[in-house]
């Protein structure tokens, strides 16, 4: 099996690779990465001299390229990760969000229809994508698989129309693919603009954390390994054209949240308890925030048999551990460092 792994240098990208390199030794992983500021090779050091994985700088949204690297590499699958993934970004630059997630996933569409001409016998095109494209919940229901879409960023907008795009060339084309809805995911070498590595960093800086609103979001959170393991077990074993959410039972207030990582922080650090509570700044609302995010993965489970392994308080306890024992990783991706470092050695060849 030769498979394209497109976003492997972002965070959960980057936790497929090592668990598909592990899990199938036979397999050869290609990495397919832009590098933009979330993406980083540092996060596959451990992998990237293993005989079967290489990477390939390169950009989705570029078709060009995208028909060229398909037509030398004869690839069985494509599992696609690539995008814009911050809400923030996506609301002060929404263009940059249609460029990579639809245009880009048209892009590998097309690239993969065209290389693989109709013979779609074990060739599988696995989009990943978000159960933002939902909308948001009232206090209670979940999303399920058909729930109908009502994304509400231009984040959100921007993956439910690449659905749309994956849905199509199944329905026009037959092209074998195959749609994961997650939850938030959490765990070591999330880019630290999200909320639980940012805030991870600023307590340990004793910046101010800013809550959006009143803190009263709910989102539903996943470590990263379970997403990883999910979307091997769907690459393998789901059902062609079918869509499949995973989560992880396992809803939280932000300010909850927040809370519980602030004591969980002071307890590590050595801090006084309530130094890091001290911190928590409420600040102006995100706009069109969704109120709350919450999954019924029961599909997975009873088809595929998969659940979450780790309750929130092992994973989060472990995602701490993590950020504080490498809080070089913290510092470069915070200075932009690493980026000058990439952009460098690419134009120099
Ligand atoms: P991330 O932002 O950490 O990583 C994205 C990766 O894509 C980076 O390595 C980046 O360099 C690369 N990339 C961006 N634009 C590119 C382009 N034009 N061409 C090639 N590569 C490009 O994102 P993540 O959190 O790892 O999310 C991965 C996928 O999972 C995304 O599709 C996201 O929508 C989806 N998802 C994320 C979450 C979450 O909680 N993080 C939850 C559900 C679904
Ligand atoms: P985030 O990690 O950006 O994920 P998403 O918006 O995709 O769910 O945010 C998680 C929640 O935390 C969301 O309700 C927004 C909130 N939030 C804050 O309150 N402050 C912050 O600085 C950030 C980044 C997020």
């Amino acid at each position: 099996m030769n498979i394209l792994i497109t976003g492997g240098a972002g965070f959960i990208g980057s936790h497929l690779i090592r668990h598909l390199l592990e899990a199938h030794p036979a397999y050869t992983i290609t990495n397919l990465d832009k590098l933009t500021y979330a993406g980083n090779l540092a996060n596959l050091r451990d992998v990237e001299s293993s005989p079967n994985y290489r990477f390939v700088r390169g950009d989705i949204a570029d078709g060009a390229f995208l028909m060229e690297l398909f037509k030398e590499q004869r690839f069985d699958g494509v599992i696609h990760l690539a995008a814009e993934s911050h809400v923030d970004r996506s609301i002060a630059n929404p263009t940059e969000f249609v460029v990579t997630n639809v245009l880009g996933t048209v892009n590998l569409l097309v690239a993969a229809r065209a290389a693989w001409e109709g013979q779609y016998d074990g060739k599988r095109f696995y989009h990943v994508s978000t159960d933002e494209v939902y909308g948001t919940l009232g206090s209670d229901g979940l999303f399920t698989e058909s729930t109908a879409y009502d994304p509400h960023s231009p984040y959100s907008a921007s993956k439910a129309s690449s659905d749309h795009f994956v849905r199509a060339f199944h329905d026009t084309y037959g092209l074998p693919v195959v749609i994961s809805n997650c939850s938030n995911n959490y765990g070591p070498c999330q880019f630290p603009e999200k909320l639980i590595p940012l805030f991870i960093n600023n307590i340990r800086l004793m910046k101010p954390l800013p809550v959006y609103g009143k803190g009263e979001n709910i989102r539903d959170w996943l470590w990263v390994l379970d997403h990883a393991k999910a979307i091997d077990l769907i690459y393998h074993r789901g059902t062609s054209g079918q869509t499949y959410n995973i989560g992880g039972h396992n809803e939280w207030t932000n300010i909850d949240l927040i809370k519980l990582l602030c004591r969980i922080m002071d307890r590590k650090l050595g801090r006084e308890a309530g130094t890091s509570q001290s911190l928590i700044s409420y600040v102006t609302d995100r706009a069109g925030h969704d109120l709350r995010y919450a999954i019924d993965a029961s599909r997975l489970q009873r088809e595929l048999g998969w659940t979450p392994s780790v309750t929130f308080e092992q994973g989060l306890e472990e995602t701490v551990d993590w950020y504080l024992g490498n809080q070089a990783w913290l510092d470069e991706v915070t200075s932009g460092a690493y980026q000058h470092y990439y952009e460098k050695m690419y134009t120099d060849r």
